[in-house]
């Protein structure tokens, strides 16, 4: 199988004793395609290179018996009447190869399909081919390079789809290149009436059982790709697609290359069209160059093949963090440039410490998380650390690692014990079948016994830590509220019931956040360090710039003289 033509389809030539018409049916034949006649009025009676012509494609199929393809080589001015003739004559698919075929003669042409249950591919394509079975229309040139260039999906193979003709031969050669089979590549045509659109053909793809990944060169202009999109979220396509989209630099009302390729009123726009099919979960590549290597990753982890090199799978140890190449840099699999200014820095830290980018929302979270605690005034351990190395005229660098290595079990590093504590309510509620504020109330109590302290809960100034209510409201936002976060709430409960102010604090909040999210817990106290980073290095500068070396440092006693209270409705958008 294949779609939409293979070895056996029978195909009729119109325009055959043209200059086109006649050279293409001779590299179609060499090529395999089984050209069973062909077709220009008046001529009907000769023979070009022994496959007999006849007046019109009715007399044709009246003459040898059902005909599956047409493919049209003749001037735009006479498309219309030829593909009408073949429709009408129960031709099902008809290729209209010509350029400037008018967008009226077009629409005509696909109101004749209707009622006809045929289709039509094109107008202004290359055709289509099915490597080792047949090509129809111009793809590939010479029969010789094309069967070279372009590799039979034998057991399966890839479908590529085009909006641009040169670019789907391009295509097939670099997933040749790299040893990618194909089913077959389709080119849709660049005009703005087609008949298969990229959506049809993903479908057809979808269908076909020789196809086991959809390979797509969009571009810019119409809603094809958006389609797509759609059709990938609504289930009808499962088979992976992944994608370049052409036009990334194109301006709004500028026609890149194809009539159809162009943006009106914000409509399809690349920006729009990566987003969509992304979202929808799609592989799309920034460079063309990048997609046959994206193609044999996806068909690698399809088979659950390693996606190692053999000098990785030799090297003397691995990473999973990072790969660095000469001109590249890839973080957990994702090229550097690509995510920089794509990705916020909360989801970057996410993808570093998780291996996967997060949800939208869940990188609004992660950037709440650092901004919360980037820092917490002058005076907590990590900043006096900090300051009190740098006043002795240590460098930069030392006087931050001074306060990082102050970040401990009660200072900053309450995180991943918080987390831990609210897991062992969670589970204990779930393993003793009682309710978290029970199952709170006894282990607080099974603490105190033992004299443990809950981690995360009280701040020695905040009654009410504003910080927690906000990440909390996010973390909702997100659609987060998983064992550790109620368990958070009930211990905050038991403590309000035993007459004790100890709400969850900034450190609790995070180390419950973290773990509904399902991060492991060694990195925790790693997020806060992160966060706090920019405020040491704040601090450490300061020190150097405005208090005098070896300075005895108040640990309480100290005033604010920075810019006065003032909102961010005032501020530049961030
Ligand atoms: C279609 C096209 C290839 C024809 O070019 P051509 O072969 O040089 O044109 P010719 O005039 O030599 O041949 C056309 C033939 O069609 C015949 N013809 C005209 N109307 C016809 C009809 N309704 N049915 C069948 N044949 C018809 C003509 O009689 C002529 O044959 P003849 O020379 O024996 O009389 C050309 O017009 C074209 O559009 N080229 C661009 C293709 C392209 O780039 N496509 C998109 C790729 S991205």
């Amino acid at each position: 199988m294949a779609i939409l033509i293979d070895k056996k389809k029978r195909v009729l030539v119109q325009g055959i004793t043209g200059r086109e018409g006649r050279a293409r049916t001779r590299l179609m034949r060499e090529y395999g395609t089984n050209v069973v006649a062909g077709v220009t009025p008046g001529k009907g009676g000769q023979s070009v290179l022994g496959v007999p012509v006849f007046n019109t494609p009715d007399e044709a199929v009246k003459s040898l018996g059902t005909i599956d393809v047409s493919v049209v080589f003749v001037p735009a001015a006479g498309v219309k009447d030829a593909a009408i003739s073949a429709i009408e004559a129960g031709i099902k698919l008809t290729v209209l190869v010509p350029d400037r075929v008018p967008v009226w003669d077009a629409m005509e042409i696909a109101a004749a399909t209707k009622g006809n249950g045929a289709t039509f591919l094109g107008p202004n394509t290359l055709g289509v081919l099915s490597p080792g079975k047949a090509v129809v229309g111009m793809i590939g040139g010479r029969a010789e390079s094309a069967r070279q260039w372009f590799k039979p999906g034998v057991p399966k193979g890839v479908g590529v789809i085009s909006r641009s003709g040169g670019m789907a031969s391009s295509t097939g050669y670099y997933l040749g290149q790299a040893g990618v089979r194909i089913s077959t590549i389709v080119h849709i045509g660049g005009d703005a009436v087609i008949g298969i659109r990229l959506p049809d053909a993903a479908l057809m793809f979808e269908n076909d059982p020789l196809t086991e990944a959809i390979v797509i060169f969009g571009e810019i202009g119409s809603s094809q790709e958006e389609e797509l999109a759609q059709l990938i979220i609504d289930g009808k396509i499962t088979k992976p697609v992944i994608a370049y989209i052409g036009g990334k630099a194109a301006r709004e009302g500028t026609r890149f290359s194809h009539a159809g390729a162009i943006i009106e009123g914000g409509r399809g726009t690349y920006a729009g069209k990566v987003k969509a099919l992304r979202e929808a979960g799609a592989v799309l590549v920034d460079a063309f160059g990048d997609l046959p290597d994206a193609v044999v990753n996806i068909l690698k982890k399809m088979k659950g093949e390693s996606l190692m090199s053999v000098a990785d799978k030799n090297a003397v140890w691995n990473t999973a963090i990072t790969r660095v190449e000469p001109n590249k840099v890839a973080v957990r699999g994702y090229n550097i440039a690509e995510l920089m200014g794509r990705v916020s820095f909360g989801a970057a830290v996410y993808l570093t410490l998780t291996g996967e980018l997060p949800l939208p929302a869940i990188a609004r979270l992660m950037d709440a998380i650092l901004v919360s605690s980037i820092d917490h005034g002058a005076t907590p351990p990590s900043a006096l650390a900090a300051r009190t190395v740098a006043s002795t005229g240590a460098a930069l660098s030392a006087s931050v690692a001074a306060g990082i290595m102050s970040i401990n079990r009660h200072h900053g590093g309450a995180i991943e014990d918080c987390a831990r504590q609210l897991k062992a309510i969670a589970d204990r509620a779930a393993r003793e079948s009682i309710s978290m504020d029970e199952a709170a109330t006894r282990t607080l109590a099974t603490m105190r016994e033992a004299g443990e302290r809950m981690s995360g809960f009280g701040h020695r100034l905040h009654t009410k830590d504003p910080r927690t209510t906000r990440l909390f409201e996010l973390a909702r936002e997100a659609g987060l509220d998983g064992a550790h976060m109620q368990a958070a709430r009930a211990v905050e409960k038991a403590f309000a019931q035993a007459k004790k102010v100890l709400p969850i604090n900034v450190d609790g909040a995070i180390g419950a956040i973290l773990a509904d999210l399902g991060m492991n817990p060694a990195a925790f106290n790693g997020v806060f360090m992160i966060a706090r980073t920019p405020g040491l290095i704040a601090h450490v500068i300061e020190e150097q710039n405005r208090e005098k070396p070896m300075r005895r440092i108040d640990p309480v006693n100290h005033g604010y003289d920075g810019p006065p209270a003032r909102s961010l409705s005032d501020a530049p958008s961030p």
